[in-house]
């Protein structure tokens, strides 16, 4: 298991700068979460094309013409849920070799194999003649998904300056909302150009591939990726030009440190399993397990589909999935800002009441006006609902987003911190998988009953806040057992003595 030197919290004052070439290196490996986000953003307005649909799914396209028998089963097909979600399969099983090879060949090298895995994905996908070269394509390009995402985190909180960890880990976030927002303009831009308007959807994907493959060779490796691998002396090096200082003695001599009380433990995912791992683990899982069942994903797979089933032409319902993309990367802003400031625990329960009540609006309207036989919305209705989804875009964006992927990174502890973000990552993969291929026909079933569905959810996820997840803000990343966990009037049982 690869070291994590800390990522947030109170850092120790090392020396050093934020060097132009750590800002690159940062930049380059972005990237990665452009290339998740590209792909989050762009499956649901090429599953609304209908030149699309009517090569790959022309049972779906017949039903869509027909789309008066019921409003809300348009698009109610399992292959055509299987096209979104099998990226999120593969990316769940990748993540776990990717785990392993980040660890023994390094993170730069997880990158590389990342982009090729992509790039492939890319040419089958966008060169597609076939659903077979499809579905297979998507497999490929959720293997580059699966060790992009394990990678770059890390990469990222490595080669951050301690001081900005915490702001340098949102910016992952916000590069996957940059990339869902590039993918909903793309689909307007496409979705205009026939026949083969989402082919070049699909092939602009290779963007952020190209740009993470030509860039790795740029890039360094992480310091504490070296040392880890023995190569102490570059490790220094490295560290040296990252920092643009001559002496880097205190965090070189953390990081030999860390190293070396990670490769003391034998076993991370064997302690992970040990009670007092329990906290974190829990946290880190059901913050991921919560975050898709805010309906998220729904949205931002789906809002061409869910826009079009209210009423919205085509064009218009691309066009209503890019302000919410707008929003989201906007919003994604406000948290890097406030999380340091009012801290996690008043973002994530101030947006369970804004998405609460926006989802609880939504299924009453739809309940009210949208008959899975009757008219769609009137205009002035849908344009409100559209509001409402922006409001809830926004509450997700600045609270469950960026911190279902920081809290975990900060709240384990050192020897246990890579194996129980990789837990995290999967969690989230599996819980993205399972919302992508069960929306739509969950959409299908309970009709507006579906907001109903995830208001429920944000209950539970709210009381869950309130009650069981302790505040982190500004908490000693390495003071985590002693100053959280040990002080918590739950958790505190776990910890023993
Ligand atoms: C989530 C994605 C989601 C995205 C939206 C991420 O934090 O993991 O599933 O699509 O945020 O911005």
């Amino acid at each position: 298991m690869p070291a994590v030197v800390a990522s947030h919290g109170d850092m120790p004052e090392h020396e050093g700068r934020f060097t132009i070439y750590v800002i690159v290196c940062v930049i380059i490996a972005a990237f990665g979460g452009l290339m998740f986000g590209y792909d989050i953003g762009i499956s649901g307005g090429v599953t609304s094309m209908d030149d699309f649909l009517k090569k790959f799914f022309p049972v779906v396209y017949e039903r869509k013409r027909h789309a008066h028998e019921n409003n809300y089963c348009k698009y109610n097909s399992q292959s055509l849920q299987l096209f979104t979600s099998s990226l999120y399969l593969a990316a769940l099983l990748a993540s776990f070799a990717a785990s392993r090879v980040s660890s023994k060949a390094g993170r730069k090298r997880t990158m590389q194999i990342a982009s090729i895995f992509f790039l492939i994905g890319v040419i089958l996908t966008a060169g597609g003649l076939n659903i077979e070269m499809i579905i297979i394509g998507r497999i490929l390009l959720g293997c580059g998904v699966g060790f992009a995402n394990q990678a770059v985190p890390l990469f990222l909180s490595e080669l951050a300056p301690p001081k900005i960890r915490g702001a340098i880990n949102i910016a992952f976030q916000l590069f996957v909302t940059i990339g869902i927002l590039v993918a909903n303009l793309i689909n307007y831009w496409t979705s205009g150009i026939h026949s083969h308007g989402w082919r070049i959807s699909l092939a602009l994907a290779g963007v952020p591939a190209l740009v993470l493959c030509v860039g790795s060779f740029v890039i360094c490796e992480t310091p504490t990726s070296l040392i880890e691998r023995d190569e102490v002396e570059k490790g220094r090096q490295v560290l040296r030009k990252i920092r643009g200082v001559e002496n880097v003695d205190d965090e070189f001599d953390s990081i030999v440190h860390a190293c070396e009380m990670a490769r003391q433990e034998k076993h991370p995912f064997r302690k992970l399993m040990k009670p007092a791992s329990r906290p974190p683990l829990v946290i880190a899982i059901l913050l991921q397990v919560f975050q898709q069942f805010t309906g998220i994903n729904a949205i931002m797979f789906y809002a061409p589909v869910l826009f079009q089933t209210m009423g919205f032409r085509n064009d218009a319902a691309l066009a209503s999935a890019v302000i919410t993309g707008v929003v989201n990367v906007v919003s994604t802003f406000f948290s890097v800002y406030a999380v340091d400031r009012v801290g996690r625990r008043i973002l994530l329960l101030e947006a369970c009441v804004q998405m609460f009540l926006t989802q609880s609006i939504i299924g009453v309207i739809l309940l009210k006006d949208l008959k899975p036989t009757g008219d769609n919305l009137g205009r002035g209705e849908a344009t409100f609902v559209v509001i409402l989804v922006c409001l809830f875009v926004m509450g997700f964006a600045w609270s469950w987003g960026p911190l279902g992927w920081l809290i975990p990174s900060e709240t384990f502890p050192l020897e246990t911190r890579t194996a129980g973000f990789a837990f995290a990552v999967s969690s989230n993969m599996l819980f993205t998988f399972i919302i992508a291929q069960a929306f739509l026909s969950m959409l299908c079933n309970m009709q507006a009953g579906i907001f109903f569905f995830f208001a429920a959810w944000i209950i539970i996820m709210g009381s869950f806040t309130w009650f069981l997840l302790p505040e982190t803000k500004g908490v000693p990343i390495d003071s985590m057992v002693d100053e959280v966990w040990k002080q918590h009037w739950f958790w505190s049982r776990f910890m023993g003595k």
